[in-house]
């Protein structure tokens, strides 16, 4: 099983970002953790701070042979139909991932464009996050 494991701005700061929030783990220890916990499954991991980027990368996975869509888009979640839109057209499954629960912080990152055009979301439980969404593949 190949899964494409999409991380979107200021992801790469983890390990510097509130770990009440965030946990310890830096975004390579994640990754680490993935490759660790499911030695069968070939990830490929992508970050970006920019929008667009994450958006070509999004459309370039449509001529890949991957079987699962893993995406932890930060603040993007909150703020851009774009990222919704590309997500649309992505017709395998997909998984949305955060390390915190966003409906149980500020009342603006309760607000999620992308949330209905997943397949399934994991919040909430910093790395187990992960291991959950990854089994849910
Ligand atoms: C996050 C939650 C977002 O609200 C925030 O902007 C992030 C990280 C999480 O993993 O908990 O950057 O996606």
């Amino acid at each position: 099983m190949k899964i494409l494991c999409i991380h979107g701005p200021n992801l790469n700061m983890l390990g510097k970002r509130p770990k009440i929030h965030y946990g310890e783990l830096t975004l390579e220890e994640i990754y680490q953790t993935l490759v660790e916990t499911f030695p069968q499954i070939e990830f490929t991991f992508y970050q970006s701070n920019h929008e667009g980027e994450i958006i070509d990368t999004i459309h370039a996975s449509l001529d890949e042979n991957y079987d699962g869509l893993l995406i932890n888009p930060g603040a993007l979640c909150h703020q851009s139909v774009a990222l919704r839109d590309a997500l649309e057209i992505v017709a395998i499954k997909k998984v949305e991932v955060h390390l915190s629960n966003i409906n149980e912080r500020e009342d603006f990152r309760k607000i999620n464009y992308i949330k209905d055009v997943v397949d399934q979301c994991f919040m909430g439980k910093k790395i187990e996050s992960y291991i959950e969404a990854v089994k849910f593949f």
